[in-house]
Formats: structure tokens, C-alpha cells, sequence
């Protein structure tokens, strides 16, 4: 019988990240599923929103992004990493980062390119890969043994993933789930095996101001012979809390650029107008708004590890972005999956299955908090696991 649905949409199932944020709305659950702030944005990019909208910048902007946002793109770069980078030809503004990783792996991948991508790896990776026809090639990283340590993974084993057939290595650094901050030495190992591969590095950057303990930011454009085989992903999702305004960019070597360009044209034509305005504001707001991100998140953060400690859950202390790793504590479930459904349920606390990072879905024992939240709904989330424990053990 003919088949009306495309096997590329078939061979991937819906975000159970997503879906986490519904199964809280079901049981009412607090919700430290899914990635994003409950808090306000500050108000002056609110502002400078609600102005580009009265001064009547709501029609299309140049499809690879308004001029202003280009400009201001570059300037942060300079100001942030000391890029000095062209905006007429290695910038493109597009719907998030979620359609850079696309858009760039479109305009990249030709049928029988292999992808390299550590595990666990951000959920979208998987249909990233589906949808540009790439191969992917998964290596892991293994969890840290204590505090001191940090999630790492084996040199030989990402060697043994490159061949001539990679094209792309996706590196998300700070990175989600594990909170991972790739060090210095790392991204410079990684860099070698690109060079010597012929290989492009994907960075998906997008938590590269939420940092902590000290924690710095590697750029991988940054490291010798990288730049022109760097693609940066980022976008203003994280560091300007504004999840729902869509407004991501990709950063690359005017020749990925150009093809780049083409395919987010036809993909989206453009991000919304007066939100890339109110974004090219933000991003020249003084050091102090970049510093209180990383503070004010690293104390959420250490509220979350002290709570979740007191309730009986191990976790795993993250460097940046924002999110913990806990093991699960009970006994008795068929999948972490499972636990997360019954956790939001019964204790009315909904997290992300740690199996939804990983390529066989298998559960992984752990579970994923996002902890993006005011300190009232971190501290009833913690409330409630406390009664729900108390009632379980
Ligand atoms: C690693 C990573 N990349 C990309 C995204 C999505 O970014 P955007 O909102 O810019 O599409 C997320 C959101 O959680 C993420 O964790």
C-alpha cells in the first residue's frame, strides 16, 4: 500500500522534552521539563520590542538578517571573543538555533556524510541528522565519578568515529543535558581530528553566558586553523530568556554562509522583525546583564543541587547551561521514562528522561531538571518531592 507519510518523518518520534511540558499541564505539575524561564525577561529588551513594533518594523526583514542585528552580532563577537567577522557575508539571523543546527546540516550534507555527535546529545540532533540525510555517528561521554569531575569522553573512541566519509562534528558547548563544559584541551584534540579529516565543527553555543564556578567558554572558531571550518550556532533563547521570540544565528565562512542562506530562505524567509531589533539591542546591554545571568543562574543552581541532596536524589553538579542530571532513587520502574510520567503524577514535579539523549531511548536511570525558575517554583518543586518522598519512604 502506498505510504503517505515520508519515511524521514517516520523514523523519528515527537520531542519527549516537548511532550514533558504537556504531561505537567496534564497533572499540573511544576514544570522543570522543558528549557525555559518562568521569570521576565528584562524589561528593557521588552522595550525595545514593543518600540520596533510601533516605529512600525513589522514587515519582513532581509532574509540572513536585519542589518542592525548583523552589526550587532559582530560587535559581540569582537567584544566576546575577539572575532573580527564580516556581516555582509558570515552571518545569517534565523528562527532560533533549532533552525541554524537545520539549516546549516541542509546545507552541508550530501547522502552518505557521517555526523559525529557525543552522547547524550540535545534531542534535536537526532532528527537534525534524519532529516539532512547525514549518518550519524554517536560517541559517549561517560559520567564523572565525583564533584571534581566533569562528564568527559575517550580520545580514542572519538578518533575511531572520524573516517573519510565525516563531514560534521556537533559539539554543544556548555552543554544540555549534562551541563558539560568542554575544556581547553578538548576542543583543541577535537580540532585536530577535524583538520586532519577535512571535517566541518558544528558548535552549537547557545549557553555560552551561562557558566559557572569560574567555568570559561572555549571558542572553537577560535582555535588554530579552525575558523573557516567553524559553524557557530547560537541565538538569544538563553541568554535573553526569550525562548518564544525565535531569534537564533549561525556564524561561518562567507562560502557555508551563501549556501546556508539559501536553504534558511526557503525554509522560514526570516525571523520575526522587530524581535532581531529588540535582540540588536540586548546584545550591547552592558558586562553587568552577562555577569548577573551566570550568577543569578549559579545560584538557582546550587538551591536545586542542596534540595534535590536533602530529598535523597544523587546528582550531578553542571559547569553551565542550566540544568541537573539526578539518578533515580526508587527502585521498581521499567524506564526512566516511566519514573518522569509517575514523578509528575505523584509528586507533581515533572522532569525530562535522561533515555531521550540517547539513541536507543534506553533508560538511563537519570532523569534532567531544569532549573530556568523562579525561586518560589524551585523551592515548591523541592517542597513537593519532600512530601512525596516522605510518603514513599
Ligand atoms: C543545546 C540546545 N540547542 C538549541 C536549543 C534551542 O534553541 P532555540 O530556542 O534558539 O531554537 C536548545 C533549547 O533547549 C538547546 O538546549
Amino acid at each position: 500500500m502506498k505510504n503517505l507519510i515520508s519515511h524521514k518523518a517516520n523514523s523519528f518520534s515527537e520531542s519527549i522534552i516537548r511532550g514533558m511540558s504537556r504531561v505537567a499541564a496534564t497533572y499540573q505539575a511544576v514544570n522543570l521539563a522543558q528549557g525555559f524561564p518562568n521569570f521576565s525577561a528584562d524589561e528593557r529588551i521588552k522595550q525595545a520590542a514593543i518600540e520596533a513594533i510601533q516605529k512600525n518594523i513589522n514587515q519582513y526583514a532581509i532574509t540572513w538578517g536585519a542589518k542592525s542585528l548583523r552589526d550587532a552580532i559582530v560587535a559581540k563577537e569582537k567584544r566576546f571573543r575577539g572575532r573580527d567577522l564580516n556581516p555582509e557575508t558570515e552571518i545569517t539571523v534565523c528562527c532560533g538555533a533549532t533552525e541554524g543546527m537545520m539549516a546549516t546540516m541542509m546545507a552541508v550534507i550530501n547522502p552518505g556524510d557521517e555526523a559525529v555527535i557525543f552522547e547524550p546529545f540535545y534531542e534535536n540532533y537526532g532528527p537534525d541528522t534524519i532529516l539532512s540525510g547525514a549518518i550519524p555517528h554517536y560517541v559517549k561521554m561517560y559520567p564523572p565519578a565525583n564533584d571534581q569531575e566533569d562528564w568527559h569522553f575517550k580520545e580514542e573512541e572519538l578518533a575511531a568515529a572520524f573516517n573519510d566519509k565525516t563531514k560534521v562534528i556537533i559539539i554543544n558547548t556548555p552543554n544540555n543535558p549534562t551541563g558539560k563544559v568542554f575544556k581547553k584541551s578538548e576542543m583543541e584534540f577535537i580540532a585536530l581530528l577535524c583538520q586532519k579529516w577535512n571535517v566541518l565543527a558544528v558548535t552549537d553555543e547557545i549557553y555560552e553566558h551561562i557558566l559557572y564556578d569560574g567555568e570559561t567558554h572555549v571558542t572553537m572558531a577560535n582555535l588554530p586553523g579552525m575558523k573557516d571550518r567553524t559553524i557557530t550556532i547560537n541565538g538569544s533563547s538563553k541568554t535573553f530568556s526569550v525562548t518564544g521570540w525565535r531569534v537564533g544565528y549561525i556564524i561561518a565562512a562567507p562560502l557555508f554562509t551563501e549556501a546556508i542562506r539559501k536553504v534558511h530562505d526557503f525554509l522560514t524567509v526570516g525571523a520575526a522583525a522587530p524581535l532581531q531589533e529588540a535582540i540588536a539591542f540586548a546584545m550591547g546591554l552592558p558586562d553587568d546583564f552577562y555577569q548577573h545571568l551566570s550568577e543569578d543562574y549559579q545560584k538557582k543552581r546550587d538551591f536545586l543541587l542542596k534540595g534535590l541532596k536533602e530529598v535523597g536524589f544523587k546528582t550531578f553538579k553542571s559547569r553551565g547551561a542550566y540544568y541537573l542530571i539526578a539518578e533515580i532513587p526508587e527502585k521498581g520502574f521499567a524506564s526512566d521514562y516511566d519514573y518522569s510520567i509517575h514523578l509528575a503524577k505523584e509528586a507533581g514535579v515533572a522532569t525530562v528522561p535522561l533515555s531521550t539523549f540517547y539513541l536507543d531511548h534506553k533508560s538511563a536511570g537519570m532523569i534532567r531538571f531544569c532549573f530556568a525558575k523562579k525561586e518560589e517554583t524551585l523551592q515548591l518543586a523541592i517542597d513537593k518531592l519532600k512530601a512525596y518522598r516522605q510518603v514513599k519512604v
